[in-house]
């Protein structure tokens, strides 16, 4: 056997790695052009065997809004490794390294199985919700829709009248991923042979009074019939919108589709406001999912890039098993302005990186992990004050599998 060594990807080492990924998750992908395009080499890195690339792991260099912020996160996604090679320690390499060397002060990923991320300090931080929609027993829309006019966008040009609606939803709720030009491009793509039998994409606009697009939704259409008569299934891929008009607007759209059945929505938030808006919310068929993990990867910077829902002046005892940085007491200031510094001060709350990351886009309580003992209060009071500060009043949710 060879000696296994971890390196960055070169320039021309896309196809390659595209390649042991997709077979590490079993699906069948050809490299295409625009993969290559937004390849980041230096930010890839890969375990080689010999000549062959066993084992890789990607940084993408993206945004995500948080408590408060737009911040830089590393975006870690094409974790994988070669099936002949498992349960040899590549992926601890690979990821432990990542850690200690992206610049971002957090990481964040989509896991394809919980049981994998939380021994390098990623913690589960949005929770998800999906639908599956019986739209005959939903009811409809109970609130009046205000004057407005939805209609359709052709997929050319679309990206600019989009974008800037996806970095307005940024700016109100956390754990939204910005994307590039590229990126959007990459999303809008709509294969024929990837439809899977359904409709090609919709993109759905609504315009307020004055002609201003203030929302959008993706969507695609499947025929479905049965014995009793036509159900069709609606599978509604994004929903973004920036007015409680164009909110209201475009769910009834989806919801009142004739001859639909059902409608599948994977992406929704845990406090998504479309409860409020059906006579049976039960009919929604809700399941809560997991969706964002975050890795705190520098304790003090991560702390004073978000904002906080109370002032708090707290010591943090903090641990961390993998970036020896991070281990030490913080002493943590919230108002006006953020302050997060190393001290000597006695510690109020004793907690590792993982708890941080848990509860760092607000959408996880801090006092669940006192229950554990995986947060421990010494000062009186601190817990309640740090669960309040750390809490954000709208939940985070991530608008796509990265
Ligand atoms: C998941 C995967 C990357 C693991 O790679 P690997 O090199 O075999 O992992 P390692 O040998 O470094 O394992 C490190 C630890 O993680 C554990 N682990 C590995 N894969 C796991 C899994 N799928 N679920 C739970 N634990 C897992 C190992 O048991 C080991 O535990 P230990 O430290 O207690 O011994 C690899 O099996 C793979 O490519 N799977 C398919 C693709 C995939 O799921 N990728 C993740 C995308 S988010």
């Amino acid at each position: 056997m060879n000696e296994l060594n971890v390196r960055a990807a070169a320039a021309g080492e896309y196809d390659e790695v595209r390649v042991l990924f997709a077979g590490a998750m079993m699906f069948d992908s050809s490299p295409t052009e625009l993969g290559r395009r937004m390849f980041e080499p230096e930010r890839t890195l890969v375990v080689t065997d010999g000549p062959d690339i066993v084992g890789t792991t990607q940084a993408l260099t993206r945004d995500l809004s948080i408590p408060g912020a737009v911040v830089p996160a590393a975006h870690v996604t094409g974790v994988g490794v070669k099936a002949t090679h498992r349960r040899r320690g590549i992926m601890a390499q690979l990821i432990s390294r990542q850690l200690r060397e992206v610049p971002e002060a957090i990481a964040v990923l989509w896991a394809s199985e919980s049981g994998i991320y939380g021994r390098f300090g990623y913690a589960a931080a949005a929770w998800g919700m999906s639908y599956e929609i019986d739209l005959h027993r939903v009811g409809p829309s109970n609130v009046k829709t205000r004057p407005g006019e939805i209609s359709e966008l052709p997929a050319d040009g679309a990206i600019k009248e989009l974008a800037p609606l996806l970095q307005a939803l940024q700016e109100r709720r956390p754990g939204v991923s910005g994307r590039s030009d590229l990126k959007w491009q990459q999303h809008l793509e709509d294969k024929p042979d990837e439809r899977g039998g359904k409709t090609a994409r919709q993109i759905l606009v609504h315009r307020d009074e004055s002609g201003t697009i203030d929302g959008y939704a993706l969507w695609r259409g499947k025929m479905h019939w049965t014995a009793t008569g036509p159900a069709n299934e609606v599978h509604l891929e994004e929903l973004v919108a920036i007015t409680p008009a164009a909110y209201q607007a475009l769910w009834q759209h989806v919801l009142t589709l004739d001859l639909a059945g059902t409608l599948e929505f994977g992406f929704a938030a845990v406090d998504e406001p479309l409860q409020q808006l059906v006579t049976t919310p039960t009919a929604l068929n809700r399941r809560v999912t997991e969706s964002l993990w975050v890795r705190v990867t520098d304790v003090p910077r991560a702390l004073e890039q978000r904002r906080y829902a109370v002032a708090v002046d707290l010591v943090l005892d903090v641990t961390d098993d993998l970036i020896p940085a991070n281990t030490g007491r913080f002493h943590l200031t919230t108002g006006e302005t953020v302050r997060c510094e190393p001290t000597d001060a006695p510690a109020d709350l004793s907690l590792s990186t993982t708890e941080l990351g848990a509860i760092y886009l607000g959408g996880r309580q801090l006092a669940e992990f006192a229950a554990t003992g995986r947060v421990i209060e010494h000062t009186p009071g601190a817990l309640t004050q740090a669960t309040a500060a750390f809490n954000w009043p709208v939940a985070p949710v991530s608008l796509e599998i990265f």
